[in-house]
């Protein structure tokens, strides 16, 4: 990633402003009421619900702390992404995704077209994972994709199932709560996770880049799926697009809390009552920076669409069911390659 590549080159609205504005107001919620419980009694959560309910309807962004996920094994994972990252491309190339199964290491993604200034490492939540072959609807053909297995660094394999399992935890806790603020049964979300859901974590590495004010780490998108529960680092350099205003505001890097924002899925699911909000990666030339994002998606048979309980005649579906796992391998195959046409997003399936 040495030398200047015009496929790294943000078009001028997109590029970052150096002066930033840090984020005030991104909620912080204290999960410790339903840290080693489950949210069996609902008055006894009632605040909290309250809290998720605005911070998902203000911001689509919170941290969460108190969450329950073990330092020790954070840092466990923080410290393998490292010693990963560091070897030499020859060596992280050895594990990279192909077509056929886009897991393990990638250094050319694109978002919006554009190639990000970053490297990853996909590792799936279930192996193996079932999903469509192809994205076209008529195809109903299914395959499976598999996780990597490097050597090194030692026992990485284990280290990050360890830590998927207990994300998991937490993002089912979160669903509950979420469905709570939306007036719904604790449980409505949980039958599109319990057979086949297609989670994956990332790991990224974002190198410092010689150019920032023309680069991003990740441009902006929205988080197709239906949560996200991500770790960054102390470096910063997260910017969400704030609802008030349209402005990007860095989220500040707290401690082992978690970022959570709500994928395209939750904005489907509610009928746009909470929207899914765009957001970038900034880098700098100085400092690289690490962070791990825990993709929490349905099983790729799900159907996604408004949910009956938060329609009716005043407020009529806003979209047309799609499948969960036609829409992610269309994502997959755009960001292979730069392509001429916008990639698939939720507001495709609008109802206009
Ligand atoms: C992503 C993402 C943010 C970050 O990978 O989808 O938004 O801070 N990452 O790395
Ligand atoms: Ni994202």
């Amino acid at each position: 990633m040495g030398e200047v590549d015009p496929a790294f080159i943000q078009d001028p609205q997109h590029r970052p402003k150096l002066s930033i504005i840090q984020a005030e107001g991104i909620p912080i919620i204290d999960l410790s009421p339903i840290t080693n419980h489950t949210v069996s009694d609902p008055s006894s959560v009632e605040g909290l619900v309250k809290e998720i309910g605005s911070a998902c309807k203000e911001w689509g962004f919170f941290q969460v702390t108190n969450h329950g996920v073990p330092l020790s094994l954070r840092q466990r994972i923080e410290q393998a992404s490292r010693l990963f990252f560091a070897q030499s491309l020859e060596e992280k190339k050895k594990h990279s995704r192909d077509e056929s199964s886009t897991t393990g290491y990638y250094d050319t993604e694109h978002t919006k077209n554009v190639r990000d200034w970053k490297e990853v490492f996909d590792f799936l939540a279930k192996d193996p994972t079932f999903i469509p072959v192809t994205s076209d609807e008529h195809d109903d053909r299914v395959t499976s994709w598999t996780n990597p297995s490097p050597q090194y660094p030692p026992n990485f394999s284990d280290i990050i199932q360890e830590y998927i399992e207990e994300v998991e935890k937490l993002s089912f806790k979160l669903l509950e709560l979420i469905a709570l603020s939306l007036g719904l049964e604790p449980k409505r979300f949980e039958e599109f996770f319990m057979k086949d859901q297609t989670s994956f974590i990332r790991l990224n590495h974002y190198p410092p880049c010689p150019y920032p004010h023309l680069a991003l780490g990740v441009g902006r998108h929205k988080d197709g799926g239906a949560l996200t529960v991500l770790a960054q680092d102390e470096v910063g350099g997260l910017e969400v697009k704030r609802k008030a205003d349209q402005e990007w505001v860095r989220v500040k890097p707290t401690p082992d809390a978690y970022i959570i924002n709500v994928g395209d899925i939750i904005q489907v699911w509610s009928n746009d009552a909470y929207e899914s909000v765009e957001h970038r990666v900034m880098v700098n030339s100085e400092t690289e920076r690490f962070s791990i994002p825990f993709f929490f998606n349905p099983a790729h048979d799900a159907e996604v669409k408004p949910l009956e309980e938060l329609t009716n005649e005043q407020n009529p579906m806003k979209y047309r069911p799609y499948k969960w796992g036609k829409f992610l391998v269309h994502r997959k195959e755009s960001n292979f390659k730069k392509q001429n046409v916008e990639n698939i997003q939720a507001y495709h399936y609008k109802i206009a």
